[in-house]
């Protein structure tokens, strides 16, 4: 099953409860957080007290998704924002078992964000003990910016590496995807779909959600 993540990075900032209740009724399947440090990105995004106000405008599942160095710090405060899954970026830990296990810990779902070229070997053990992994296919830091090409083949390495050793683990992917290029991501192994301005700059919302599915 192909599941779609809007980025609420491209939405309306001044406006963010109503362009949530948009993409939920129009059939999301995840929420995607993006929170950046202005450190691990060139950018500033949003912290846990705009993720804790945002719980109970929706139900849908918060997927955040932390560009931050010493994420180990703030676990704690995005698990009692509301976090259903914490994706950490291998990159920003200096000890990545202990903090996945640290998320998982407490009862929710752990994930591994990779930078466009960082490699796969770095999840070699770690594999076993995640939920999932995001494959970055931009440079983490901005919305809009477009898909990196060499990306597909690693989404398809991935996923070579997952069946050879009879894994379910989540790919994820995040950064310019839309349905010019969904086919060739999805068929690559890719079931979770990571888009902001696709699916926020589009004139029909419901429509975009769909085809990012591969249904319609
Ligand atoms: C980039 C973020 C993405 C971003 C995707 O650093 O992680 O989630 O919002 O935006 P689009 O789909 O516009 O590339
Ligand atoms: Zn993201």
């Amino acid at each position: 099953m192909i599941r779609v993540a809007p980025s609420i990075l491209a939405a309306d900032f001044s406006n963010l409860a109503q362009d949530i209740k948009n993409v939920e009724e129009a059939g999301a399947d995840l929420l995607h957080l993006d929170i950046m440090d202005g450190h691990f990105v060139p950018n500033i995004s949003i912290g846990p007290p705009v993720v804790a106000a945002l719980r109970d405008k929706t139900k849908l599942p918060f997927d955040v998704h932390l560009m931050i160095t010493q994420p180990d710090k703030y676990i704690d405060s995005f698990v009692k924002a509301g976090a259903d899954i914490i994706t950490v970026h291998a990159e920003a830990c200096t000890h990545l078992n202990r903090t996945i296990y640290s998320i998982k810990q407490h009862g929710i779902k752990a994930a591994v964000a990779l930078n466009p070229a960082t490699s796969l070997t770095v999840l070699d053990y770690i594999l076993e003990d995640i939920d999932m992994v995001l494959l970055m296919t931009v440079n983490p830091g901005f919305g809009g910016q477009s898909y990196i090409k060499s990306m597909t083949r690693k989404i398809r390495s991935l996923k070579n590496m997952l069946d050879e050793r009879k894994l379910i683990v989540d790919i994820q992917v995040d950064g310019g995807i839309n349905t010019e290029n969904i086919k060739e991501i999805i068929d690559a192994g890719a079931n979770v779909i990571v888009a902001g301005s696709a699916v926020y700059k589009s004139k029909d919302i419901r429509a975009t959600i769909n085809s990012l599915r591969m249904m319609g």
